[in-house]
């Protein structure tokens, strides 16, 4: 039932025009980087934190975790061009260990038990994401105009964290840089390997904070918490 986790935090949160990378920003007072670290810190079956940081933010990184008394990140790694090199680097400094999540940093809510579900999914199955069935109709739109309408029911919303067997992803990941190839999450450079990605079901709470209407949702899912 043992983990470690990767926690890549080394993006520039463009999208959310804090003017600051998003984890730095605060909710309830709490910086959002600090909630996610939380998490892992109060599961006791993760034995170690490997977080992907900026180059120029490390200093700030480590002040606030000694600030609010995060002890499991045994690494600090300098992150990359884009996510997906970010990820790369932090699978480097991955201890020994059997099952390796990877988890973004702008991602607070994930709960435990989901967390447990994962890992036991990934024992047996190499690799598993957590996900949620797709809320909206979804259609294939060219040209503005509508190619096709896709069958919802087979729809899913991929979150992280995504559970792997070390050397799987270590491969996958390995692959994808040989072969130059950029995916949008972990998962999908296994699956271009042809291995099977299980699903778990999860929640709508485990939202990833992106635009500026994300941090309202947040605000209100952590006032229902306490
Ligand atoms: N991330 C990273 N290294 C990068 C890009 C992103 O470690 N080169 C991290 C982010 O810090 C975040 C997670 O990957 O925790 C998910 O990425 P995203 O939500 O896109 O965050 P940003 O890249 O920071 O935001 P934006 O794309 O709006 O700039
Ligand atoms: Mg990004």
């Amino acid at each position: 039932m043992r983990y470690e986790v990767v926690i890549p935090a080394a993006g520039q949160g463009k999208r959310m025009g804090a003017g600051k990378n998003k984890q730095f920003i605060d909710l309830q007072g709490t910086p959002l980087i600090i909630h996610t670290l939380r998490i892992f810190e109060n599961d006791s079956a993760c034995d170690s934190v490997i977080l992907v940081v900026n180059q120029n933010e490390v200093a700030l990184f480590e002040n606030l975790m000694s600030k609010h008394d995060i002890r499991k990140v045994h690494s600090i790694v300098v992150g990359g061009q884009e996510r997906q090199h970010s990820v790369y680097n932090g699978l480097q400094a991955v201890g020994d260990t059997e099952v390796v999540l990877i988890h973004d940093g702008a991602r607070p809510f994930v709960k435990k038990e989901l967390i447990h579900e994962l890992v036991q999914h990934t024992k047996t199955e190499g690799a598993a994401v957590l996900a949620v069935r797709v809320k909206d109709t979804i259609k294939r739109v060219e040209n503005q105009h509508v190619m096709e309408t896709v069958e919802r029911s087979s729809l899913w919303a991929i979150q992280t964290p995504q559970a792997f067997l070390l050397p799987l992803i270590k491969e996958a990941h390995e692959k994808a840089m040989e072969a130059g190839y950029l995916g949008t999450d972990d998962a999908s450079l296994v699956e271009r390997m042809g291995e099977k990605v299980a699903i778990v079901e999860g929640s709508y709470d485990n939202i990833k904070l992106t635009t500026k209407e994300d941090l309202l949702y947040a605000e209100a899912i952590l006032m229902n918490y306490s």
